[in-house]
């Protein structure tokens, strides 16, 4: 068993990001360090790094690397990462993979796997216009793919359902072209590194989770 557990997930907007995070956490002990779900908890919060990113957040836009590089930077100094980490939507420039590169040298512990979900556009529209998340607890749902157990109540708290303020059309668009033109690249780049996994996105969510595991424990199919 190879044991990587310095990881970095990667992929589209809507590719399933979050929900294997969510189950690859679970099964290696590790935190998921998501700049998605981080800056959304500051605007929650109303913090004044909430009231900077807000408007990038909203209408689709990346937030600055600065700001983005100095709030991974904070999270990875804890204690928590010793054991290794899962980041979940960082790196998305390439500046912002120079910078990364340089922060887990600094802590010992290299990326050792970036794992990259492809889903085609189509699926992607699917997958966003049906998410709901959860406004207290954060948890996510999909109308057709991963339904509550109650229409639009939340399993775990009992809140109302609601969807993300840029899961609207128009803000899908800017998050699409973000990603084409932005973060793509970074595929090359990782595959340079020779740590890149592709991962067939299109399947059902635990068939996806299955073929994960598989890379992460270095077995072969
Ligand atoms: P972020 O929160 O990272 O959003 P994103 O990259 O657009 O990705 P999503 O969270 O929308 O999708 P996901 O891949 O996690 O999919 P999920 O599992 O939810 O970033 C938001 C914003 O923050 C950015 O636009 C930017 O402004 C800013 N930001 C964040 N990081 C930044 C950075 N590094 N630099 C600069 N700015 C940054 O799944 C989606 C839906 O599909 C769910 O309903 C789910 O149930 C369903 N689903 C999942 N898997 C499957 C499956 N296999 N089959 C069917 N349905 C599925
Ligand atoms: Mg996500």
């Amino acid at each position: 068993m190879k044991n990587m557990s310095n990881l970095i997930i990667m992929g589209p907007p809507g590719a399933g990001k979050g929900t294997q995070s969510e189950r690859i956490v679970q099964e290696l002990n590790i935190p998921h360090i998501s700049t998605g779900d981080m800056f959304r908890e500051q605007i929650k919060n109303g913090t004044e790094l909430g009231k900077e990113v807000a408007r990038y957040i909203n209408q689709g836009q990346l937030v600055p690397d600065d700001v983005t590089i100095a709030i991974v930077k904070e999270r990875l100094s804890r204690s928590d990462c010793s054991k290794g980490y899962l980041l979940d939507g960082f790196p998305r420039t390439l500046a912002q993979a120079d910078a990364l590169r340089k922060l887990t040298e600094e802590i010992h512990r290299p990326v050792q796997c970036a794992l990259n979900i492809s889903v085609d556009k189509d699926a992607l529209i699917e997958r966003i216009s049906g998410r709901r998340v959860c406004p207290k607890c954060g948890n996510s749902y999909h109308v057709i793919f991963k339904k509550p157990r109650v229409e639009n109540i939340c399993d775990t708290c009992g809140s109302d359902l609601v969807q993300r303020k840029d899961d609207t059309p128009e803000s899908l668009k800017v998050r699409l072209d973000a990603y084409e033109n932005q973060t793509k690249p970074l595929i090359d780049f990782y595959k340079k590194e020779k740590i890149l996994f592709e991962i067939d996105g299109l399947q059902n969510i635990d068939k996806v989770f299955e073929d994960i595991l598989v890379i992460l424990k270095g077995e072969t199919k």
